[in-house]
């Protein structure tokens, strides 16, 4: 936020148009990662250089959150191919309920666990209409996915409705440099993609959840590089963007931008930001 507290809009130029409406954007959603079920985990593994799919550093604050968890009712929402899930249902012996829009990411998620489908559920839904009553999870796990939510302020709301008092919600969520008020990353990820945006600085989600009446137990911003080409396999590749739109809003930058992200002709500097919070309901 810039001091007026209203966001400048970052305008992609040549890239990806900024203007889809809501209904299209999770359509949108909904296709990019049915098309790329299959692909999604070597290119995680790829981005982080681990075969866990996160680097340690971001899987280590995950699995440390659920020691003593066995046979807690857990949610993840947005569980994708089961990046999370696995090693969650390995080692922390939870009982899990999955939920996706889509199909073809649930697959992915239920071929690799199926040795644990006694205690692994999966729904094909949308976080935005939760099927799930009050008060039941002893946690929720949200990675990766709160950026794609229309509002985060909502679905914080709903999630702490179905948590029992004291549970646990385990965010992570790529976010914005904290001191980027031009919206370079904004602009950045909506010049490679119609489906990817409304990311968040770490401070602006520490204060969402503590206005839903979660208190911040742990925070870790965790910085790691990626490379234009693979920011391009990713995202602009699906969405049709030559490779040379994604160089030039690089070089566009403005000095500051370039000192935030560590810009260099290859890649650049992001933001993993895990935040682990208890609802004090
Ligand atoms: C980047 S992936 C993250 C998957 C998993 N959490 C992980 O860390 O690997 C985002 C996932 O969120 C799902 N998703 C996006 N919007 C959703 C919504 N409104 N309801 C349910 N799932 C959603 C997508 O289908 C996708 O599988």
């Amino acid at each position: 936020m810039g001091s007026t507290g209203l966001r400048k809009q970052a305008k992609p130029q040549g890239g990806c148009e900024s203007k889809v409406s809501s209904a299209n954007r999770k359509k949108l959603i909904q296709e990019y990662y049915s098309a790329r079920a299959k692909d999604y985990d070597r290119q995680k593994s790829r981005t982080w250089g681990s075969t866990k799919g996160f680097g340690d550093e971001v899987s280590d604050v995950l699995l440390a959150t659920f020691v003593g968890f066995k046979d807690k009712l857990v949610l993840e929402i947005g569980v994708g191919s089961g990046r999370n899930a696995l090693p969650l249902l390995e080692e922390a012996k939870l009982r899990l309920v999955g939920l996706d829009l889509s199909r073809e990411m649930l697959e992915q998620a239920r071929a690799k666990a199926s040795s644990f489908k006694q205690r692994f559920d999966l729904v094909l839904g949308d976080a935005d209409h939760l099927p799930f009553v009050d008060c039941v999870f002893d946690a929720t796990v949200c990675m990766s996915t709160m950026h794609y939510f229309e509002s985060k302020e909502e679905i914080l709301g709903k999630l702490s409705k179905t948590l029992v008092g004291g549970g646990i919600l385990a965010y992570g969520d790529l976010t914005v440099a904290e001191l980027d008020d031009e919206e370079f990353f904004e602009g950045l990820e909506r010049t490679v993609s119609k489906a990817h945006s409304r990311y968040c600085k770490p401070s602006e989600m520490r204060r969402s959840l503590e206005a839903h009446g979660f208190r911040i137990s742990k925070m870790k911003i965790v910085a790691y590089r990626k490379t234009y080409d693979s920011l391009m396999e990713d995202k602009g590749v699906y969405f049709s963007v030559p490779l040379d739109t994604l160089h030039k809003y690089i070089q566009r930058a403005t000095a500051k931008a370039k000192a935030q992200y560590d810009l260099t002709d290859t890649g650049l500097t992001l933001f993993y930001t895990m935040i682990i919070a208890q609802n004090e309901r």
